[in-house]
């Protein structure tokens, strides 16, 4: 048990379903991280688009839930807190976008240029301006970690950066996008059409209300720049990625895909030839890829370690909210 308590002072910028699992994992683990990590993990500035809040001493409950209620008297902007509260870790965790990146671009910058650490689950900056972060945060002395943004809960990037450590990577290829694979088990497992199961799938809140980016691929694809930028040293772009959805899949292939012992799925693969590609592939039934329902699936593989298959929840607000709490306990063990 470590005694000495360094208090680490967290902003989060963006309070929609993340945003919300991250302030909820700090106040349920907060004693224990204290104890086992010697971090007291204090939030002390939320902003989203119904207002900002902050308080240097740490955010008390009663101001979460004003803010929440869209009752809140602040006239701070999301940029000013970031600038001028003092903290440690800007937790950036606003939609996506991957063209501009934008507004967690801006956020991230400016996060950088005064001083603090970055962890964010959001692709789009990463995604398109991996080097210029990784560059800034690296002249500012100040880390930038971005695990959520892949695979959610299931830890790649740091389990290649730090477990797998000193292996050489040679591929990693899996199931990133839970949509698309929870649409593919069930058209497979109940003979029902794709536009079907799409409608069902919208209706419980597993895609989204224009799903294009998911069952188009896009969203594997950009997840697949992080890697190949984080894991392989590429300088990849969106633009890299060989991409097919999964739009055209047919119960007739699927069923003939069944007969002869394979399953189709969305499968995204990048190899360390610089192979971008997200395609619907054939999995023989009997490979650890073939997970089921909303599950994220990857194997890496190494030179040393083999083939690694790590299987996991890659959505979630407490799942997403597991990988940026790693990431931030990370920045100081
Ligand atoms: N949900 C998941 O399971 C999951 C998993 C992994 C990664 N991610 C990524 O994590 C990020 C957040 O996802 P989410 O599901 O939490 O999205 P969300 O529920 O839509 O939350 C986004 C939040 O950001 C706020 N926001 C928008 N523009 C802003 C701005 N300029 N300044 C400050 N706040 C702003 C929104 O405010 P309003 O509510 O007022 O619009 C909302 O509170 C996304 O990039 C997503 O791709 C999500």
């Amino acid at each position: 048990m470590k005694t000495k308590q360094k208090t680490v002072r967290i902003s989060i910028i963006g309070f929609g379903y993340v945003g919300n699992g991250v302030a909820e994992v700090i106040r349920r683990k907060r004693e224990a991280i204290a104890s086992k990590y010697g971090i007291d993990l204090k939030v002390v500035g939320i902003a989203d688009l119904k207002g900002v809040i902050a308080d240097e001493q740490g955010l008390s409950e009663e101001a979460i839930q004003a803010l929440k209620a869209g009752n809140n008297p602040g006239d701070m902007t999301g940029l000013e807190l970031i600038r001028d509260i003092e903290h440690d870790v800007m937790v950036e965790t606003t939609p996506t976008n991957v063209e501009t990146g934008e507004p967690g671009l801006t956020h991230i910058i400016t996060a950088l240029d005064s001083g603090r650490h970055v962890v964010t689950s959001n692709k789009g900056p990463i995604a398109r301006d991996y080097r210029m972060l990784m560059d800034l945060a690296a002249k500012r002395g100040r880390e930038l970690k971005f695990e959520a943004s892949v695979g959610g809960a299931m830890p790649i990037i740091s389990l290649v950066q730090d477990n797998l450590a000193g292996n050489g990577v040679t591929s990693i290829k899996g199931i990133l996008n839970g949509t698309c694979n929870y649409i593919l088990t069930r058209m497979a497992d109940e003979n029902l059409p794709y536009e079907h199961v799409l409608k069902e799938a919208q209706e419980i809140g597993i895609a989204e209300t224009d799903p294009t980016k998911d069952v188009e691929g896009v969203d594997t694809a950009v997840k697949l720049v992080i890697l190949a930028n984080s894991v392989f040293g590429m300088n990849a772009t969106y633009k890299d990625v060989t991409v097919k959805g999964i739009t055209e899949i047919t119960l007739d292939a699927l069923k003939l895909a069944d007969d002869a012992g394979y399953v189709i799925k969305l499968i995204g693969d990048v190899d360390s030839d610089g192979r971008l590609e997200v395609a619907p592939r054939l999995v023989p039934k009997d490979d650890p890829l073939n997970v089921c329902g909303t599950l994220n699936v990857a194997t890496i593989k190494t030179d040393l370690a083999g083939e690694i298959t790590v299987i996991g929840k890659g959505a979630g607000p407490i799942e997403a909210a597991s990988a940026v709490l790693s990431d931030i306990i990370g920045l100081y063990s």
